[in-house]
């Protein structure tokens, strides 16, 4: 029997699945080689600070951020690494181990015999956070990529296992999530990338030695200066010309070292924040302005975000309080960041801060109150880590009814749409406000209009990532013409610009320009090797224009370096399975459900691919999969029918059958009513 729906080769169907087009897509930034990188700056050695300041050090270090990324070592966490946790949503077992010291995740499925089934497992090789509220875990790849491991440890209730944000779906990004540039900058002291390209674009690719922490010189800036006339013994005068002391700075300036990594409006697409052109993510300083290197923006008020509360919004949050508007408070009035205090200690300390600005508020519920925390400044669970409470910063009269730390459900993530509000500064500059309005597609006709005039009025002094900008841009809303003009124009700029010259191949290889697609590919692949996405582009390049053996050791080469690339390894299946190679397209089909198993694609096609290698049983099970995660998908529904008639279940077979006969796709349609005229309705 012929399993796949009306004879169709199966390589169409799959590659169809494949956006071919211009990609946009977050999983693949790109990298901007030749782009003129921030000067070397004058940091010291991070080390060298503790020897002149050694009690300011020792106390850093047992801080939050000082613990805030590290390799991982057993004692730098409370995780119970005999655990196990299931997740309902995807119907996977992830299993936590300690191996000779070494930390692994293992994920598992019970397969239709109840046999573990697409087993995978990653070793931990750092960990993000202190652990004071969260910890998730990172992989890091021969390549050099972090990948943010899909099961975070939680510290509330005494400890838990739970899955990380935006992770409670069937079709989570599993173990393919990676750490940008952008969570490192607020994450960890700056990496030494020796003079790899930090634009926010860049693969993030990150050195083998990594800081365990953020460090003094992220608050005081870089301090090479300093140390040298402290070594020299030069005059204080020369001691403080060579490092930024927060206390020395106005309050907008304070509260900037702060605001650089605890400003963020939302963790959704809006986006939060545009650096600004031409600079790399790890060029701030502390001390310069902000603005210089980064806007910031917001959902517009009365868009039904005006009280929203996320994990990051001490700063967002603090500047909506009376306090803060009406006085010159700062982070400091409550925190010193050398020694943060939690528990009892913080609230001590903060309620000598409150009373040192209201010495004795009215009212009787204040007669004998020995904090104000508790009622001002309430624990509250986040909405976009709901594993997880923090602090209200902004101090209200009296908080928002109801129970604040009652467990939630993630927020709904449909990407906003709508436009986006300048917010810190409140005027930015054209360009950024632009960039705000496309980058995530929430206001993309005004914007487009928006960022064509800021890109005129700056002319080429815009750079290629502007034009880079305007042709994704120009992609989303779907004018692909206007695509291809960017894009060249960036090239022309940049001969060497990574991101513009991958999302340029595509869209030449998509329109059927093959040679000229296929070099410009080809370039992107010299500049920056080992692009899994570029490589299945340009291989999908290469099957249009007949080259199959090319096609297949291409894409063979990207599934060794990239074994998580779904993509890749679906291309690879249905390469080999139109060359006939049918164990090969199944071996390829099961890599790709074991890298993506929340793929409905990868769980149908290994499907057809077990059926036709009379595994019928497991194409069962593979293909009820693929059902639940697209209950739309015709296909699946189809084999599905046919699968159970076999076995004579006509029953189930039917209710399937009726789902197929929906199908839009009309050769599944078709192909349905036969099969329908042969077993009845
Ligand atoms: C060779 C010794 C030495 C080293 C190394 C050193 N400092 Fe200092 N630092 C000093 C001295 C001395 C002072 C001035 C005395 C004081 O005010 O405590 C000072 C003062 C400071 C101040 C306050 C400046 C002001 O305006 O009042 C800051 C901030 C500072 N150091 C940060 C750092 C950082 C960050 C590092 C590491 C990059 C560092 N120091 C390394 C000796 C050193
Ligand atoms: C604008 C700065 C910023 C960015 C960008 C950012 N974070 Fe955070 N993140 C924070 C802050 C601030 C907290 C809360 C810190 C605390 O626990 O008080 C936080 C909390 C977390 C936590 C909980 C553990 C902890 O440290 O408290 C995780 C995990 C985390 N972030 C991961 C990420 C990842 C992954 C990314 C990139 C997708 C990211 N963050 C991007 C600032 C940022
Ligand atoms: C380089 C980014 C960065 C900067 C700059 C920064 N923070 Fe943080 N801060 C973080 C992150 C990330 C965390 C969460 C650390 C964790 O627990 O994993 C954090 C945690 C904290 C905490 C909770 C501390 C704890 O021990 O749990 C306080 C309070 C805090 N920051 C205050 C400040 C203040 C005040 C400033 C400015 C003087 C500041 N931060 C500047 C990134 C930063
Ligand atoms: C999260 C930001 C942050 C980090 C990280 C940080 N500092 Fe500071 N530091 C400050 C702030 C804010 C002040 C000013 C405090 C005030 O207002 O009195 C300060 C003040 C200082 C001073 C001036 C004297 C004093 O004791 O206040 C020295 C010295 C200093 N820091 C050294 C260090 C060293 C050394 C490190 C690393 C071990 C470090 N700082 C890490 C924020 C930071
Ligand atoms: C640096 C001074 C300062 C500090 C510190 C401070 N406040 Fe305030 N707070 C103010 C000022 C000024 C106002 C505005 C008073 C007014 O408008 O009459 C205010 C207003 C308030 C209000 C009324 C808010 C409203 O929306 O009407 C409350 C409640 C309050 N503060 C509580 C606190 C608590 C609790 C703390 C400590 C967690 C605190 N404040 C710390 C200065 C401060
Ligand atoms: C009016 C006092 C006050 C001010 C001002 C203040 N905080 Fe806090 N903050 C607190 C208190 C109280 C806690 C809870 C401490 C505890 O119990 O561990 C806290 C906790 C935190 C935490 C830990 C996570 C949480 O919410 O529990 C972070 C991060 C933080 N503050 C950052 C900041 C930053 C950044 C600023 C400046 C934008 C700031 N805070 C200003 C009082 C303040
Ligand atoms: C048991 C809860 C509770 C605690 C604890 C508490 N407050 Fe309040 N506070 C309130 C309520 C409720 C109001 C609002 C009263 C109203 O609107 O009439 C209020 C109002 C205020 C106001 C604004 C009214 C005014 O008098 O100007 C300030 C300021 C204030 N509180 C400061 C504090 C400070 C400082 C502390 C700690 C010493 C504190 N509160 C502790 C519940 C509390």
């Amino acid at each position: 029997m012929v399993y796949h729906a009306g004879m169709r080769p199966l390589a169409a169907t799959v590659l169809l699945a494949i956006p071919m087009a211009v990609s946009c897509s977050r999983e693949t930034p790109g990298e901007s080689a030749g782009r003129p990188i921030a000067k070397p700056a004058a940091y010291a050695p991070r080390e060298s600070c503790a020897g002149c300041h050694p009690a300011i050090a020792k106390s850093f270090a047992q801080t939050g951020m000082g613990r805030a990324f590290s390799e991982f070592r057993t004692d730098r966490t409370t995780a119970r690494f005999e655990g196990r946790f299931y997740h309902k949503a995807s119907g996977r077992h992830y299993t936590m181990t300690l191996r000779d010291g070494t930390a692994y995740l293992r994920r598992h499925e019970a397969g239709p015999d109840g046999k573990p089934r697409h087993v995978l497992e990653k070793r931990i090789d750092y960990i993000l956070g202190s652990g004071h509220k969260a910890q998730t875990f990172l992989h890091r790849t021969p390549r050099g990529e972090l990948l943010e491991l899909p099961v975070a440890w939680y510290v509330e209730r005494g400890g838990y296992w739970a899955m990380n944000p935006n992770y409670d779906r069937p079709d989570h990004d599993e173990f393919r999530r990676r750490i940008s540039y952008d969570c490192f900058f607020c994450h960890n002291a700056y990496p030494e990338l020796s003079g790899r390209d930090d634009s926010f674009l860049a693969d993030a690719i990150y050195p083998e030695k990594l800081p365990g922490g953020i460090d003094c010189q992220r608050c005081h800036g870089p301090a090479a200066a300093h140390v040298e006339a402290a070594r020299s013994g030069a005059s204080p005068e020369a001691l403080r010309n060579g490092v930024v002391n927060p206390a020395r700075l106005d309050r907008d300036a304070r509260m900037e070292i702060c605001m650089q990594c605890h400003l963020q409006s939302t963790s959704r697409d809006l986006p939060h924040a545009v650096i600004q052109p031409g600079r790399g993510v790890f060029s701030h300083r502390a001390g310069e302005p902000l603005s210089n290197y980064i806007a910031y923006f917001d959902h517009a008020p009365g868009t039904g975000f005006d009280g929203k509360f996320e994990i990051a919004h001490a700063a967002y949050r603090l500047r909506q309080s009376k306090c803060f508007t009406s006085s010159r408070m700062d982070c400091t009035t409550c925190h010193d960041p050398h020694s943060v205090k939690r528990g009892q200690a913080a609230l001590a300390e903060t309620t000598a801060a409150c009373v040192k600005c209201h010495a004795s508020p009215a009212g009787k519920m204040h007669a004998s109150a020995a904090e104000c925390v508790s009622c001002h400044m309430p624990l509250r669970r986040t909405e976009d880590v709901v594993e997880v409470v923090m602090h209200d910063h902004r101090i209200v009269r009296r908080p928002p009814p109801g129970n604040l730390i009652a467990p939630r459900k993630e927020r709904d993530r449909t990407p906003y749409r709508g436009k986006v509000a300048a917010y810190y500064p409140a005027k930015p500059g054209a360009l950024p406000f632009a960039l705000a309005q496309v980058r995530a597609g929430a206001n993309l006709a005004a914007g487009l209009t928006a960022l064509e005039a800021a890109i005129l009025a700056q002319g080429e002094k815009c750079g290629a990532d502007c034009y880079y900008d305007l042709a994704e841009a120009y992609g989303k809303a779907g004018r692909a013409s206007d695509v291809a003009r960017a894009a060249a124009k960036a090239l022309e700029l940049n001969p060497r610009h990574v991101p513009a010259l991958r999302s340029y191949g595509a869209y030449l290889s998509a329109k059927g320009d093959l040679a000229h697609g296929a070099a410009t590919l080809e370039r992107a692949l010299a500049e920056s090797p080992g692009h899994a996405r570029t490589m299945h582009d340009l291989a999908a390049n290469y099957l249009r224009g007949g080259r199959r053996a090319d096609a297949i050791r291409l894409l063979r080469g990207a599934s060794a370096i990239d074994p998580d690339a779904v993509e890749v390894h679906l291309a690879l299946a249905a390469a080999l399975n139109s060359s006939g190679d049918a164990p090969g397209a199944l071996a390829a089909f099961e890599q790709a459900v074991r890298a993506g198993p929340g793929s409905a694609a990868a769980r149908y096609g290994f499907a057809v691919t077990l059926a036709q290698a009379g595994r019928k049983a497991e194409a069962l099970w593979e293909a009820e999969s693929a059902a639940r995660l697209d209950p739309a998908r015709g296909d699946a529904r189809l084999l599905l029918a046919m699968l159970l008639a076999e076995q004579g279940d006509l029953g189930r077979a039917r209710l399937h059958l009726n789902r197929a006969l929906l199908s839009k796709d009309a050769v599944v349609a078709a192909r349905a009513r036969e099969i329908a005229a042969a077993i009845g309705r």
